[in-house]
């Protein structure tokens, strides 16, 4: 059984990924410092697949405490890093605590993997890399643009350093897979989203507006240059950038040279703001509160993924359509205020 460490596995897309893992026999250990997930996530994924993953508690920015865990563990095949604080609005107030999190957390795994010879790195990274295209789709090939949010600037000097050490090492594969926007859930309900405090995306506000917790949804622009008015963006379920994981991993092991892919992990489809609403209303049945306001500062008008090259390096592709996303996001909306 090939051993996969997940950092940030109990968040968001972490533990949908851990469920997609062990379903596919690799054995899991997750690293979390919990500063964005609770630990009953490991009572779910075990519900879920019938396997318990183990667990540390432990923070990235620790280095003693990094390098002594995996010093612990041996013959690992590859680390799957998700662990990152990752609210851009919050990013613009809190720099320095966005920098130090997300670089020095990668620092500190790079040293484990030179220290241990750990041959293979997934890496969270995000469509945000790209800033505002200026050619759509966005191709792996598009220029990486001016990111006004230190978060975004993270996720590109976390790319710059793991080109930079791949280089520097024979044996070491790496791949970055920029997410476009993840929303939906497990289909079951078990698991899916728990954004802390007001949500600043889209799916979370759309459906605790739903459940009555926020009495109305702003949507923020209708006079951009789209077929509506709003913005367009390319939203793919939680369940296939999981999918996209265990692609990822499978392909990096089997790969002979030292190599940094980055990849593209969305449907290919844009969306505007309005025709998620519309899925939303279809696959929930109710009427969503909404009013139309001023653009948010910030957003960029259109993005959407070119996805050929997941497609032929990693023979994988999304799955779901938008009301599946939706249907998902919903039922686990209700699972968690307990509403029938
Ligand atoms: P999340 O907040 O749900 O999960 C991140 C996990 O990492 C949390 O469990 C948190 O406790 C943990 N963590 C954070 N800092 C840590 C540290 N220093 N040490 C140990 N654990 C730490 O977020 P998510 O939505 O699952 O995102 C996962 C990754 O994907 C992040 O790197 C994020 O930047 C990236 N990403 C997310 C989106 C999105 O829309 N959700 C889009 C593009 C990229
Ligand atoms: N939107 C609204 N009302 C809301 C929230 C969002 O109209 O209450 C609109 C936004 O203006 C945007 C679209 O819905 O047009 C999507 O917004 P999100 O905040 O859900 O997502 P973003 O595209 O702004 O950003 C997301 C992640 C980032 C990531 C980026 C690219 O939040 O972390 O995708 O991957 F960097």
């Amino acid at each position: 059984m090939k051993k996969i460490i997940v950092t940030g596995g109990t968040g968001y897309i972490g533990s949908h990924t851990v469920i997609e893992l062990l379903n596919n026999d690799y054995e899991v250990h997750i690293i979390d410092n919990l500063s964005n997930s609770d630990i009953s996530m490991l009572d779910r994924i075990e519900k879920i697949t019938q396997k318990r993953p183990s667990f540390t508690q432990l923070d990235l920015r620790d280095k003693t405490e990094v390098i002594s865990f995996f010093n612990g563990i041996s013959n690992i095949e590859g680390i799957i890093h998700f662990a990152a604080l990752k609210s851009v609005g919050e990013s613009v107030k809190m720099p320095v605590k966005y920098y130090e999190n997300n670089v020095m957390g990668l620092c500190s795994l790079l040293e484990a993997i030179e220290l241990n010879d750990i041959p293979n790195l997934v890496f969270s990274s995000s469509a945000t890399v790209y800033g505002s295209p200026k050619n759509l789709p966005v191709t792996e090939k598009s220029p990486i643009g001016y990111t006004p949010s230190p978060y975004g600037a993270t996720k590109q000097m976390c790319e710059r350093i793991i080109e930079d050490f791949t280089y520097s090492k024979s044996n070491f594969k790496a791949m970055s897979l920029r997410y476009f926007n993840p929303i939906g859930a497990h289909d079951n309900g078990l698991i899916g989203e728990l954004p802390t405090g007001i949500p600043n995306n889209l799916m979370p506000y759309i459906t605790q507006t739903g459940a009555g917790v926020r009495n109305q949804l702003s949507v923020f622009g209708s006079d951009y240059n789209t077929p509506d008015g709003t913005a367009i963006r390319d939203y793919i379920h939680v369940s296939d950038v999981a999918s996209a994981h265990v692609h990822a991993i499978d392909f990096l092991t089997n790969y002979g040279e030292s190599k940094h892919f980055k990849v593209n992990i969305g449907t290919g489809t844009g969306l505007s703001v309005l025709e998620v609403i519309k899925s939303f209303e279809k696959t929930s049945g109710i009427k969503l509160n909404y009013i139309l306001t001023d653009r948010r500062e910030g957003d960029v008008e259109a993005v959407y993924a070119n996805v050929t090259y997941a497609q032929n390096l990693l023979n994988w592709k999304a799955k779901y359509g938008i009301d599946q996303m939706t249907k998902s996001a919903w039922l686990w909306e209700k699972a968690m205020r307990n509403i029938n």
